[in-house]
């Protein structure tokens, strides 16, 4: 194996992050393997975020540590791209001029950034795009851009935050096509976030299910699905078997969420809550 394929491990140990007094992750750990493709699914508000943007190097753990390669992460670095769920793209550039700006940024020449943009762009099917604005194209194609703008400075980490969540389900099966044809190719390491039980199987080769907040890992499952994968496999009995345990172990966690969510109201219940707000906006 060559040294640049043993990169791109992530180590989380016994990780934490308060946000002032609020505790969103108290003690998480998890690896990726250089070269495996991770999936993180759990509650709405568990800190999967959270996690990600530490790896990313945005936020600053509190507590335990994050490493990459066994360096400790000291701050946002091209070694990790990140694709966020909001598309992000700069709306005042072009196609091209976004996935030119981390090449830009490493000081990459005019020309030889122009060239890696077009290759990348047409990879991913957008060249007839290159010279249209973020605000004119699709939300697939606006996150096939995102993806490319992450994958242009070459990480050895790709970290992607529920990026498919808006997507149409039609849209969301070629995004996720799209994305294993580009991984299986770069053979980078993937840290992948989602609440869809069937793309974090679809996908993975390990999912770490995260309890309700403050998150910490509540189950560690390896996916024993052959790769290349095909839609084909959702009705194989491995599938099943995989799927009705997430389901399991998730409606535990979003029930517990609920409950949080109940008591930190008023106590009597959403249900009463509501009913006595939409009471009072029809006087
Ligand atoms: N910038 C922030 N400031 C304060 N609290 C935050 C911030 N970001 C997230 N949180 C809180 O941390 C917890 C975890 O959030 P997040 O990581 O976004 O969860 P998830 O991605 O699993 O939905 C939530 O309670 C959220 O309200
Ligand atoms: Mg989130």
């Amino acid at each position: 194996m060559s040294i640049a394929r043993a990169r791109g491990q992530v180590d989380v140990s016994n990780f934490g992050l308060c946000f002032g007094q609020n505790t969103a992750v108290s003690d998480i750990s998890l690896y990726v393997e250089p070269g495996e493709f991770v999936s993180l699914i759990g509650p709405s508000g568990c800190g999967k975020s959270t996690v990600l943007n530490a790896v990313a190097g945005f936020l600053t753990p509190t507590t335990g540590q994050v490493l990459v390669d066994n360096e400790p992460v000291r701050g946002p670095s091209a070694d990790r791209g990140m694709v966020f769920q909001q598309y992000s793209l700069f709306p005042w550039k072009t196609v091209r001029q976004n996935v030119e700006f981390g090449l830009k940024m490493q000081g990459m020449g005019k020309s030889e950034r122009l060239a890696t943009a077009r290759t990348l762009l047409s990879v991913a099917g957008l060249h007839a795009f290159e010279n249209h604005y973020p605000e004119q194209l699709s939300g697939g194609m606006k996150q096939r851009v995102g993806i490319i703008r992450a994958l242009a400075t070459g990480p050895r980490v790709l970290l992607l935050d529920e990026p498919f969540g808006a997507l149409d389900a039609q849209t969301r099966m070629i995004m996720q096509g799209l994305l294993l044809d580009l991984w299986e190719g770069l053979k980078i390491s993937v840290l992948f976030v989602t609440h869809d039980i069937d793309e974090a199987i679809y996908l993975s080769d390990r999912i770490y299910v995260v309890t309700a907040a403050p998150g910490r890992i509540k189950a560690e499952l390896t996916v024993p699905l052959p790769r290349p994968r095909d839609s084909g496999m959702s009705e194989t009995p491995e599938f099943l078997t995989l799927r009705s345990r997430l389901h399991e172990l998730i409606r535990e966690e979003s029930l517990r969420a609920m409950g949080n969510e109940v008591e930190a109201g008023s106590g009597r219940g959403v249900g009463r809550d509501l009913a006595d707000a939409i009471g009072a906006a029809r006087h």
